[in-house]
């Protein structure tokens, strides 16, 4: 395989990468001090980020700088305006974001002031999935660190520009994930997504502007302001520029958190880094990018890993964490061990994913269980198409409809395998 560039992950390699003294010592806040030292605008750096074509890493490839255009004119809306850095990071399959906040907290941190500079925020609030303990525990030392060293707080670096971050700690629930259940969950009440519109960016926390991104996209901020733009454009592809974190997980040998760029085969990710499939065995199926994208059958592995690629392959790109199912695998197994976590974690407010989440389940497990009817493949299938696209409050609906419908697609003999035959039936 041939070598590319890094740059995310760098740092993270460096013993204690998580202390200022050591991020300080590979150039952390250079890039937040050349913004405040050079003559950039806010809107110079949001023009930046809009240049280097990065999209959002927390699932729809939204682009990041194009979002932040979103925030409403400072001089025509006083409000207090805020960022939440998405850390609830619960996708199944997706690990890359808590290597982030565990090892290089500090350019998370650099991220969000850039980030709050451009868009003129009062403050910053990460939320954090609950049971990621340490990666909490070393942002907030970081935090204290960076307070104390006058980076975060009043009048930062002696720039004249203040901002607060604070952290939240999720407790358990997928749907906090969601950017509108994530600001309803800070604001202190239950995770429920609100319907769009309004957009965060005109009534987000606390009715006030607010954007919302992943910390992958943000992580990539520092590196772009640094290094600029045009260089931004040399990684990845044309449409889906510069590197991102593939989480591997599943029947391969070395399962793991790799940095990539984007536009890598899928192939070169499972053979060459994560070496190859388990056991000596083959590939029956993969998940390009987390478990809400439409699982993919072994000889679509040349498929490139970036957005455009992977869609027209008849999936989505999601977080780019490809989970990897060998030739003994079940995929209809997979596909009750998701629907059953899509049913636990639906909020319950649209009828279609309350109701279609837990049919879906049963279905399932009455086929596994050798209970399955003549049709269920059919009703499997009309259940998933009434759940989505966009029929529902949030993409949850979508998440679980989806995987179902490729499973399908791609595997149908395997479900059709469930359903006794009349003779079988009559036993
Ligand atoms: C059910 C559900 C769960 C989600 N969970 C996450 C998550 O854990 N982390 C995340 O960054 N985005 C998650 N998202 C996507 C967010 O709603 C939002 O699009 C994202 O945080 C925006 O960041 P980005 O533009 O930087 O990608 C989820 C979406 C849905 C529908
Ligand atoms: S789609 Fe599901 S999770 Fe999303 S708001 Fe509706 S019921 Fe809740």
């Amino acid at each position: 395989m041939t070598s590319h560039e890094t740059y995310l992950l760098n740092r993270a390699k460096l013993a204690d990468s998580h202390t200022l003294e050591v991020a300080r010592a590979d150039g952390a806040y250079g890039a937040l001090r050349k913004v405040f030292e050079t003559s950039m605008s806010p809107e110079d750096v949001v023009e930046e980020v809009k240049k280097s074509g990065l999209r959002g890493r927390g699932g729809a490839g939204f682009p990041t700088g194009l979002k932040w255009s979103f925030m409403p004119n400072h001089e025509s809306d006083s409000r207090t305006r805020y960022m939440a850095v998405n850390a609830d990071e619960s996708e199944p399959g997706t690990c890359k974001d808590r290597v982030l906040l565990r090892e290089d907290p500090h350019c998370l941190i650099e991220g969000c002031l850039i980030a709050a500079f451009a868009m003129r925020l009062d403050a910053v609030y990460v939320y954090v999935r609950g049971e990621y303990r340490l990666p909490y525990d070393r942002m907030q030392a970081a935090l204290d660190e960076a307070r104390a060293a006058g980076i975060l707080g009043d009048n930062i670096l002696g720039s004249g520009f203040s901002c607060e971050i604070h952290m939240h700690k999720g407790a358990g629930a997928y749907i906090c994930g969601e950017e509108t259940g994530l600001m309803e969950s800070l604001e202190g009440k239950r995770g429920h997504p609100r319907p769009k519109p309004p957009f965060p960016a005109s009534f987000g926390l606390w009715g006030q502007p607010t954007t919302v991104n992943n910390v992958e996209s943000i992580f990539n901020v520092p590196f772009i302001l640094d290094r600029g733009a045009d260089w931004f454009r040399t990684l990845g592809t044309e449409s889906s520029p510069g590197n991102f974190l593939c989480g591997i997980s599943g029947h391969v040998e070395r399962p793991g958190v790799y940095e990539v760029p984007l536009g890598i085969s899928a192939r070169a990710i499972v053979e060459d880094l994560a070496g190859g499939i388990w056991k000596g065995r083959s590939l029956k199926a993969w998940f390009p990018g987390g478990s809400s994208t439409g699982v993919l059958p072994a000889d679509m592995l040349d498929t490139p890993m970036d957005h455009d690629s992977v869609k027209a392959a008849g999936s989505m790109f999601g977080t780019g964490a490809m989970i990897i199912l060998d030739e003994t695998a079940s995929v209809v197994r997979s596909a009750l061990v998701l629907a059953r976590f899509y049913e636990h974690e639906s909020c319950g407010q649209c009828s279609q994913c309350r109701e279609g989440t837990e049919w879906l389940e049963q279905i399932v497990d009455r086929m596994l269980s050798g209970q399955g009817k003549a049709g269920d493949v059919q009703l499997l299938t009309d259940l998933s198409n009434g759940m989505t696209p966009g029929k529902t409050i949030c993409a949850l609906s979508d998440a679980a409809a989806i995987p179902m419908l490729a499973a399908i697609k791609h595997f149908r003999s395997e479900f059709e395998a469930c359903i006794p035959t009349t003779a079988e039936a009559l036993v």
